[in-house]
């Protein structure tokens, strides 16, 4: 039987994630990269994110293959079993079942209010199914289930977490002080990495140009042609200055992935154009990332340490969430069971 190794001093943390493919560099560099070393400050937990992934269409092997590589990726990019809680969501059944009770604690005209509801309804005109309204409930219920302190989220969550809150003062407030209200935690440092083709954009995975974007898993060869490719100006100048947008961005990327800073930079490139520039961005992201991608490849391959980390991963969650989920049957008038 898994045991947690928790320490009650620390705060928790819990996050989740959708398991729609890779990681960008943009998400990497901004917030990813942070999770191993917040490993030792604070108690987390993350999911895979698959009950969510479901309010739109997904094709099933494509789906089972995506949160196979997301659960990878978590590992990949410095989460460890041993010292977090790492599980798929649909493997701990609290999840939905906590869902369900907090959907009664929360209105109808709360969940048309939110945004992303209203986009996504937009975008899948032909889909506007119940799970894409009651999609906060469930994230709320993943939250609050663990009675998490802080959830790193991106500002596209915010107003899901702030629902969160509200959900759980409201229940707080018929049953008395339970659930922990969480708070969103925003990582120190966490550049901006902007698009390689548009660099007033943010480097998106849905950007149309593949070139503007890249993909942590993405090999040496394909990382060092897009950074061929990115957009820059047309003074060859490689210089931190208004207006220079592009090199601003590719100079900021050298730095953080080199931790060297922009005045060296500079002085790195003095005399230099910017076929040298780019060619030395690209190397330095590339072999910043292959250790992801080499952990990655490996963790992909062994299916039997997967499926022992998922599945003690459950359990523990499982432990957490079946105490929650007790208190809350009983607060609302269940009857016991057992
Ligand atoms: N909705 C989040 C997203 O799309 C993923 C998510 C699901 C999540 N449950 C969560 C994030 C709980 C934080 C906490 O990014």
């Amino acid at each position: 039987m898994a045991t947690i190794n928790f320490d009650k001093e620390k705060k928790l943390i819990f996050s989740a994630i959708q398991p729609t493919g890779t990681f960008t560099l943009g998400n990497y560099l901004g917030a990813v990269k942070n999770w191993g070393p917040l490993q030792e400050e604070y108690n987390c937990i993350y999911a895979v994110a698959d009950l969510h992934s479901i309010t739109v269409r997904q094709e099933p092997a494509k789906l089972r293959q995506n949160s196979m590589q997301a659960y990878a990726l978590m590992q990949a990019c410095g989460l460890d079993p041993e010292k977090s809680i790492l599980f798929f969501q649909s493997h701990n059944h609290n999840h939905a079942e906590l869902s369900w009770v907090l959907s009664c604690y929360t209105q109808f005209g709360e969940l048309g209010r939110m945004t992303q509801f209203k986009d996504k309804s937009q975008k899948h005109a032909d889909n506007i199914n119940a799970g894409l309204f009651t999609y906060p409930v469930l994230m709320a219920a993943d939250i609050l289930a663990y009675n998490a302190d802080l959830v790193p989220i991106g500002v596209d969550q915010k107003q899901h977490l702030e629902l969160a809150r509200n959900i759980a003062q409201r229940f707080n407030q018929v049953y008395g002080d339970f659930f922990t209200l969480p708070e969103p935690f925003i990582p120190r440092m966490g550049a901006k990495v902007m698009s390689l083709q548009d660099p007033t954009k943010k480097m998106s995975k849905s950007d149309e140009n593949p070139n503007a974007c890249i993909l942590i898993l993405d090999d040496k060869d394909t990382i060092i042609r897009k950074f061929k490719r990115a957009v820059t100006d047309s003074e060859a100048e490689v210089r931190y200055a208004q207006g220079k947008d592009g090199i601003n961005n590719l100079m900021t990327i050298y730095s953080i992935v080199t931790g060297k800073s922009l005045e060296d930079v500079e002085k790195e490139f003095e005399g230099k154009g910017y076929g040298d520039f780019k060619l030395a961005v690209g190397e330095a992201v590339a072999d910043h990332l292959a250790p992801v991608r080499e952990k990655f490849d490996r963790l992909m391959a062994d299916k039997a340490y997967m499926k022992k980390c998922y599945t003690e991963g459950a359990e523990k969650a499982m432990m957490i969430t079946q105490r929650t989920l007790s208190k809350v049957y009983r607060k609302v008038g269940f009857t016991d069971f057992r």
